[in-house]
Parts: structure tokens; C-alpha cells; sequence
């Protein structure tokens, strides 16, 4: 036997990054295939509540503790009218919806949605449609939000039941105005004005609101970085962060090349970073821009299948992809990609969050269970609180088909100084050995370990069904020991690890 694959790390509580943003856990609900209608709201289901929305789904997501929810698009939101979407449930409108070509009810809108999300102690982040719409309907709406009463739109709130303002406070302005998908797409210059006249009079209605620009769609878009540059020329003192979107997936079956793409994440985030300090540069701001990866996660299984959907049919199966073991871990690296550009990235939202793209899948009138993402963005948001820590790292790398010098470990470290924890996020992307990780936390004191949870699998196609829920799922049998300030643990090959050191 050869020598064991073996990786060092150096933890110190001095070398700071940043606070992590609570809302770098968001999520997003999109009235996209079964996400709302039969995801989160189904009228007819044995546990839904007294307002139709589904008790077991919203026991699922308040075990993650999602802090914001994006809504309602996403590329719904461009042909959106949110007028539709409020008042008697009677006298709503039924709507060709044409982002994903199906009809709209309208059942839930904004009030529906806000009330659900509170329930469950999130915040919601909304967007306005700068597709179809613009300014005037922007304005319109915030000020049927968060306005406290006396003028039109709070006093139709009011009539609709809703007497308090619902008080939003992030706000999207469009959704992908670059791509040629995007209804009411535009060019940088075209959605540059308006986000800035739309953000201008938005800041008239409330003063207290954050706002998202869009950037890029992806990172691959032809007019990616100069997008960017333009739309931040027109808006960079009226808005408070610039949006990234990201999807990966294993197209090529080719598993140490797709578990390498947190690389091209990582790459993305460092580019739209330079972006912005240039318009900062370029106009003597003393404002620092920040970002918001308002959607990222594994999005592929589906993309061809669901080319075959029928349109016009309320709530199809849409975009359901049935997350893999391997799929977990990807999802895993993005997470540790966010956690290490904390001192940048405030929001980030997992896209999507019940059955489209989702970590929560449902059977409409049946079960509801965790896909294997699910534990990653779990364990992430249950121990990734707190101040964010640079570690220093060495370990073995890899080439892969599109990616070199790859490093089998990705690791994010997190101090919690109140709960006098320290987590460190680990994954093993060797797909043959276990990784000897041996950790110098001396800075730690009397720190030990916890709990070690690792999640693995043999199979790397292994999926959670509405038959088999459990079927990948994490165990705490990890053997992370402290021993002299040193930190030992296998990580077994393709595994997520979460070490969590405890003062004694
Ligand atoms: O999350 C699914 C879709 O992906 C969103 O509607 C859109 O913004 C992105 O292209």
C-alpha cells in the first residue's frame, strides 16, 4: 500500500474573513411547475392548514431555518401582474403564464405568500417585473407592501385584510433581463435606465429598502462582465447589490470534472467582484457594491425531458430533478464556495426550494421528503453561523477533463463565538480514497469534537424517493479526534463532512 492521500489545514481564530450573512441560506419559491401549487400550497391535502398551505412541507423547510425567501420569479415574474395575484380569491384572473407556459391561477399571490413565509420566520425577498412592466407598477406595488396606510395601494391592502405593512425590504429589480429567454429582455443599457429609474422612485415609497441589480444570467452569456459593467455604470448608487446566477450539472457523466465546477463558481464570483470595483473606481464611490447569488444549485436532469411538457396545464411537474448522491456533494462545494466569499456574497439563494429544483420533493395528496441536497444546505444552515475563518490549506489536486490542479479537499471553517463552537465544512472529492485531513486548531483551546457527520454513499446515482426517503442520508460515525491542538479525521472517498469542535 502507497502512502494515504493526506491533506493539512491550519485554523486560527485570528484569520477572519468575514460575518457570515444569515441570508447567505435563502432559498426561492417561483410559481413554477409544482413549487407553490402542490409544493407549498395544496388546498385539497389531508395536512393542509386552515389557508391551504401544506404542514408537512413547512415542517421540512423550518428544519433548514430559511432566513428570506426570494418570490415570486424568477422568469415567472417578468410577465407577472401582481395585481392578479391580490383581493378576493373569487375575482382573480386565470393567466396564460409564458416564462414556463402554463396557467396561472393566481390562488396564492403576494399577501398569501408573505403570511406563509412569516409563519415560518423567513423574510421574503421580492421581485418586480421589469419585463412587461416597469416603473409605475414597481412603485405601485411597494407601496401596497410597505406602506402603513392613507394612500391607494396601502388602503387596498388594508381592505384586503392585510391592516400592518408587510414591510419588504429586499427587493429584486427584473430577473435576468440579459437572457433572450426573459420576457422583456433588454439590452444593458435598456435595463441599466430603467433599474435606475425604477430604483429611484422605489426609494421615494420607502427609503429603507435594499435593492438587486441584475447581473449576468450566467456566467457563459455573451455579453458576461460587460453586462455587468454597463448596467452597474447606470445603477451603482442606487442599488446595494448585484445579482449572480449559476446552475451545474453532470451532462458529461464524468464525476471528478462535475464535482470540479465549484471552481468555475468560485471564478465567477472573484470576476463580478473585480466588476464592481471598477465602477467603484471608475466613480470615486465611497460605496462598496455586495453580491447576492439569488439563484445557484445542480439544475440538469430535467432540461431535456421537460422540453416534451404539454402546455397550458395548471402546476405540471416541472423541472423536478431527482437529486443524486453525487449531485449532494456538488452542492456541498457551492456551499463551501459561498462560505469562503462571505466577506462579499450577503445573499444567496438556493433555486429553488420545494419540488422544482428543490431540496424538498411532494407527491400531490401524498408524502413529502428530502432530496440529498438537502442535508449539505441543512448542515450549512444549522452550523454555518457565525464568523467566517481563512484557513490555510494544502492538499492533493487533480486534473479533470476541463479543470487543472483541482484540490481534492474544499473546505469552509466557521467560528460561532457564542455557542463557543467551530465547524469546519469538508469535502473529499477523491473518488477512490480517504483523505487524512490533519487539522492545527491549537488556537482553540479545550475545543473537542462534538459530533463529526459525514455524508457518503456507494452509489453515486443514489437518489431519496416517495418509497425510499432515507435512502442517502448523513450518519455521525465520523472519527475527527483532537488530540495537542491537532485535528484528525478520515474523510472517506466522495464525501461531505461536518466537524464540529465544542469548547469542553
Ligand atoms: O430557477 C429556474 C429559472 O432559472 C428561473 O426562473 C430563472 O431566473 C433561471 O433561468
Amino acid at each position: 500500500m502507497g502512502n494515504p492521500l493526506k491533506a493539512k489545514m491550519t485554523v486560527d481564530k485570528q484569520f477572519v474573513l468575514a460575518e457570515v450573512d444569515p441570508r447567505l441560506y435563502s432559498s426561492f419559491i417561483e410559481h413554477l411547475g409544482r413549487a407553490v401549487y402542490g409544493g407549498i400550497y395544496e388546498r385539497e391535502h389531508p395536512l393542509a392548514d386552515e389557508y391551504g398551505f401544506r404542514q408537512d412541507v413547512a415542517a421540512l423547510i423550518r428544519e433548514i431555518g430559511v432566513p428570506m425567501i426570494r418570490y415570486p420569479g424568477g422568469n415567472f415574474v417578468s410577465g407577472y401582474n401582481w395585481e392578479d395575484g391580490v383581493g378576493p380569491a373569487a375575482s382573480r384572473p386565470q393567466r396564460l403564464e409564458l416564462a414556463w407556459r402554463t396557467l396561472e391561477s393566481n390562488e396564492v399571490g403576494t399577501n398569501e405568500f408573505i403570511r406563509w413565509a412569516r409563519e415560518l420566520q423567513s423574510d421574503v425577498m421580492m421581485a418586480v417585473n421589469l419585463g412587461t412592466r416597469g416603473v409605475d407598477a414597481a412603485r405601485n406595488l411597494l407601496e401596497y407592501c410597505n406602506h402603513p396606510s392613507g394612500s391607494y395601494y396601502s388602503d387596498l391592502r388594508i381592505s384586503h385584510g392585510y391592516a400592518q405593512p408587510h414591510g419588504i425590504k429586499t427587493w429584486c429589480l427584473g430577473n435576468e433581463m440579459d437572457g433572450p429567454w426573459q420576457i422583456g429582455q433588454k439590452t444593458a443599457d435598456e435595463y441599466g435606465r430603467l433599474a435606475a429609474e425604477t430604483a429611484k422612485a422605489m426609494r421615494l415609497v420607502d427609503p429603507s429598502i435594499e435593492l438587486v441589480a441584475c447581473g449576468s444570467s450566467f456566467r457563459a452569456m455573451p455579453t458576461y462582465a460587460q453586462w455587468e459593467a454597463a448596467v452597474l455604470d447606470h445603477t451603482y448608487e442606487q442599488v446595494d447589490y448585484l445579482s449572480l446566477h449559476t446552475y451545474y450539472g453532470n451532462t458529461e457523466n464524468d464525476t471528478a470534472n462535475y464535482l470540479a465546477k465549484s471552481l468555475d463558481m468560485d471564478l465567477f464570483i472573484r470576476e463580478i467582484v473585480a466588476v464592481c470595483d471598477y465602477i467603484k473606481a471608475k466613480k470615486r464611490s465611497k460605496k462598496t457594491l455586495q453580491l447576492s447569488f439569488d439563484e445557484w444549485n445542480v439544475w440538469f436532469h430535467t432540461l431535456e425531458t421537460d422540453k416534451n411538457i404539454t402546455p397550458w396545464q395548471t402546476a405540471p411537474a416541472q423541472l423536478e430533478d431527482p437529486y443524486t448522491f453525487e449531485d449532494a456533494l456538488m452542492v456541498g462545494s457551492m456551499l463551501i464556495t459561498l462560505l469562503n466569499h462571505a466577506d462579499r456574497v450577503k445573499i444567496a439563494c438556493l433555486a429553488q426550494l420545494v419540488n422544482a429544483i428543490a431540496p424538498i420533493m411532494t407527491e400531490n395528496g401524498g408524502s413529502a421528503w428530502r432530496q440529498t441536497i438537502f442535508y449539505p444546505y441543512l448542515h450549512a444552515s444549522l452550523y454555518g453561523r457565525g464568523t467566517v475563518l481563512r484557513p490555510a490549506i494544502t492538499s492533493p489536486l487533480y486534473d479533470s477533463k476541463e479543470y487543472t490542479d483541482v484540490p481534492l479537499l474544499d473546505s469552509a471553517v466557521v467560528m460561532n463565538a457564542e455557542k463557543e463552537e467551530l465547524v469546519i465544512f469538508a469535502l473529499n472529492k477523491s473518488l477512490e480514497e480517504t483523505l487524512l485531513l490533519e487539522c492545527d486548531v491549537r488556537s482553540f483551546q479545550d475545543y473537542r469534537v462534538e459530533e463529526h457527520i459525514v455524508l457518503e454513499h456507494a452509489d453515486v446515482k443514489a437518489v431519496n424517493t416517495a418509497a425510499h426517503p432515507n435512502h442517502v442520508y448523513p450518519h455521525n460515525r465520523g472519527n475527527a479526534r483532537v488530540t495537542g491542538g491537532q485535528l484528525e479525521a478520515a474523510l472517506p472517498k466522495l464525501s461531505w463532512n461536518v466537524i464540529r469542535l465544542r469548547r469542553a
